[in-house]
C-alpha cells in the first residue's frame, strides 16, 4: 500500500487509523448486517453514532450544557447565508471582519441579507494579516461580529480570540477547528465544514450557544432554521450519515492524542518546522504571511519565480509530496497541515525544501 503525504487543502488527509476502522467496519457496522453507508438514520445503529458524536464534539471541544451541536449539509458556504437569514434582524446591522477570500464571501451573502459593517479589512494588504487586538472597529449594538478564524486560501490565522464584550461573536473555524486549545465559550455561534480536520466532505459542524439561539429570527423556511436542527437532535431529514461517522472516530482519536492539548503540542512541532524551513532560507523560500499571523494549519510560501514553484510541486509529487499547488486566486505553494497530517510527513518535507533549494 502507497499512501502519499497529503497537503489538500480539503477534502484532506484523515488519520490512518481511523480509516482502517471504517474499512473493518464497513461491510457490518456493528453486527447490524450492514453498512453504515447503508443504515437507516432512524435505526438505533446510527441514532447512537449521532449522539455519541455530539457528546463528543462538547466533551473535545469543552462547550459547557447551553450549547447545541448540530450536523448540516451544504458545507460552511451554506452557513455563510443562514447566519445572517437567522441573526441579522431589519433594524440590525452585523459587523464583519474582512480578512481573506471566504471571510469575504461570507461578508457578501450577509450583505445580500442585510446591514454590514466591516469592522476590519486586510483587502489593501493582500490579506496578508489578520487584526491585532484593538484594531476591529466593533460597534457595540451590532447583532453579530463575523470572523474567520483561520484563512484557509492566505494562510493567516487569529492567535488570540478577539474580545467583543457583549456583542456575540460568530465564526467560520473550517480550517482550524480542534487544532489547538481555545476558549470556544467565547463563542456564541461556531461552523466549520468537516473535510479538514474533522471528517470526510458532506458535513458541516455547527455550535450555537442558547442565549444566541434564542435570538434567531423565526418565520424561516424549515430547513434554513437552526432551530429545526437543534429540536431534532440533526434528524429533521436525513442528515450526512457517513461524515457523522466519521467525525466521530476523528473525535475519538484527537482523544486518544491526549485531546486539544496534545493535538496542540503536535501541530507546533509540525508548523514549527516548516517555518523553520523558510525563514533559514529568506532568499529562496517567503512566507508571505505577516509573521504574527500565521496560520498553523495553511503555510503560504512563494519562490523566486513561479517556473520554480511549478518545478517544486512536480518534484515534490515524485516524492509522494502531493497537493502543494496554492489557491488558484494567490498561487505559490501551500503546505496544508491538518490534525492528521504525520510528523514524518513534514520531516520529509522539510528535507525536500532543503535538498530543492541547494540544487536549485
Ligand atoms: C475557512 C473556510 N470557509 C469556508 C469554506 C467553504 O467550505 P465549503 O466548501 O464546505 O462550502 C472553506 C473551504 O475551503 C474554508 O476553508
Amino acid at each position: 500500500m502507497k499512501r502519499n503525504v497529503n497537503f489538500n487543502p480539503g477534502p484532506a488527509v484523515l488519520p490512518l487509523e481511523v480509516l482502517k476502522q471504517v474499512q473493518e467496519e464497513l461491510l457490518d457496522f456493528q453486527g447490524s448486517g450492514m453498512s453504515i453507508l447503508e443504515s437507516s438514520h432512524r435505526a438505533k445503529e446510527f441514532e447512537a453514532v449521532n449522539d455519541q458524536c455530539m457528546a463528543l464534539v462538547h466533551e473535545v471541544l469543552g462547550l459547557g450544557p447551553n450549547y447545541q451541536v448540530i450536523f448540516m449539509g451544504g458545507g460552511a458556504s451554506t452557513q455563510f447565508c443562514l447566519v445572517p437569514m437567522n441573526f441579522l434582524g431589519a433594524n440590525q446591522t452585523a459587523a464583519y471582519c474582512d480578512t481573506g477570500e471566504f471571510a469575504s464571501k461570507a461578508m457578501k451573502e450577509a450583505q445580500m441579507l442585510g446591514k454590514v459593517h466591516v469592522a476590519y479589512s486586510a483587502k489593501a494588504e493582500k490579506y496578508t494579516r489578520v487584526p491585532k487586538a484593538g484594531e476591529i472597529n466593533l460597534p457595540a449594538d451590532s447583532a453579530y461580529l463575523h470572523i474567520c478564524t483561520n484563512n484557509t486560501i492566505e494562510g493567516t490565522e487569529y492567535q488570540q480570540i478577539p474580545e467583543t464584550g457583549n456583542v456575540p461573536l460568530v465564526a467560520d473555524m473550517s480550517s482550524d477547528i480542534a487544532s489547538r486549545v481555545i476558549d470556544y465559550k467565547k463563542f456564541s455561534l461556531i461552523y466549520a465544514g468537516a473535510q479538514k480536520n474533522l471528517s470526510a466532505a458532506g458535513v458541516t459542524l455547527v455550535i450555537i450557544r442558547d442565549d444566541f439561539l434564542a435570538k434567531a429570527k423565526t418565520g424561516l423556511p424549515t430547513m434554513f432554521a437552526y432551530k429545526t436542527f437543534v429540536d431534532n437532535k440533526s434528524l429533521y431529514n436525513t442528515p450526512p450519515v457517513f461524515g457523522i461517522y466519521i467525525m466521530k472516530l476523528v473525535l475519538e482519536w484527537i482523544k486518544g492524542k491526549g485531546g486539544l492539548a496534545g493535538i496542540e503540542k503536535m501541530n507546533q512541532t509540525k508548523k514549527n518546522m516548516i517555518y523553520s524551513a523558510i525563514d533559514a532560507a529568506p532568499d529562496f523560500y517567503k512566507g508571505p504571511a505577516s509573521k504574527e499571523s500565521r496560520s498553523w494549519m495553511n503555510i503560504t510560501m512563494r519562490l523566486p519565480n513561479e517556473d520554480l514553484e511549478n518545478k517544486f510541486v512536480a518534484e515534490a509529487k515524485k516524492e509522494g509530496l502531493v497537493g502543494l499547488k496554492g489557491h488558484r486566486s494567490v498561487g505559490g505553494i501551500r503546505f496544508s497541515i491538518y490534525n492528521a497530517m504525520p510528523l514524518e510527513g513534514i520531516q520529509k518535507t522539510v528535507e525536500f525544501m532543503d535538498k530543492f533549494r541547494k540544487s536549485n
